[in-house]
């Protein structure tokens, strides 16, 4: 079985606050995007990518893509336009997926350092459970907070964990998921809270603390290394 994966990639990069898409953002003179869709190749996992960009920015995306296509030699992708929020971006994307059984992988463009072990763990529960996520253990300790500023609780950490992409679903699994959103409209920050709404129970894998979501300035400063560590290795 080969994946099909939905890369959410119109943001605005707000708080990056570059005053651009992060997709285009480079480490090391690599966009962020290319270097996603590289490590995409080197799983090889993925059947076909279906990058999801902001509609005025898809032939600049395509222009990247195949300007850099020797970097993920193998891989067959294409571009669409995304939503006003991530939610509607990956809608979009699943749209494009006509098949009628399989797996669906969602990846956030911003997540390039994912790799292949946290594919294969997430993979194979998916294979097991048709919903699966990649999460790590939180390191802080995390409170509920009121809009005084006041500390409400404080959640008991070894039942928390942090959530990243890759998501991985049954196709119908999420189809699901995303149909209980049209009858339910609700603002989600993943897409597994639309799996878990829907009623599908959604396994954990092992995420990876390199698996980080480039979103902020001095996250640039941890990708620079990351990817250093990452290209020794290979
Ligand atoms: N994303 C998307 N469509 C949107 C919003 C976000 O496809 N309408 C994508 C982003 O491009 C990113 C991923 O979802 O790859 C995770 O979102 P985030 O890190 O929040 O990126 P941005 O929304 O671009 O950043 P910000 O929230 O700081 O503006
Ligand atoms: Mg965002």
């Amino acid at each position: 079985d080969l994946l099909t994966v939905i890369v959410p990639a119109a943001g605005a990069g707000r708080r990056m606050g570059f005053g651009k898409n992060k997709a285009f953002i480079t480490i090391r003179d690599i966009p962020l995007l290319v270097l996603c869709m590289k490590m995409l190749a080197e799983t090889g996992m993925v059947r076909r990518v279906i990058v999801v960009t902001r509609a005025w920015e898809i032939t600049e995306t395509e222009l990247m893509l195949k300007e850099y296509r020797d970097r993920f030699p193998g891989l067959s992708w294409q571009v669409t336009a995304g939503g006003r929020e991530r939610q509607d971006s990956v809608a979009n994307g699943l749209a494009l997926v006509t098949d009628e059984s399989g797996y669906v992988a969602v990846h956030d463009g911003a997540r390039p350092f994912a790799g292949t072990e946290v594919f294969a763990r997430t993979f194979a529960r998916a294979k097991e459970c048709g919903a699966a996520i990649a999460a790590v253990p939180l390191k802080d300790t995390v409170k509920i907070v009121d809009a005084r500023g006041i500390v409400v609780s404080t959640p008991d950490r070894s039942s928390l964990c942090a959530v990243q992409t890759p998501q991985i679903f049954e196709i119908n699994v999420l189809r699901k998921g995303y149909d209980f959103l049209k009858e339910h409209p609700v603002a989600v920050t993943d897409d597994a809270s639309l799996v878990e709404a829907s009623g599908h129970p959604v396994a954990v894998a092992e995420g990876s603390y390199e698996n980080i979501k480039v979103t902020t300035p001095e996250d640039l400063l941890l990708a620079e290394k990351i990817l250093e560590k990452q290209s020794r290795s290979e």
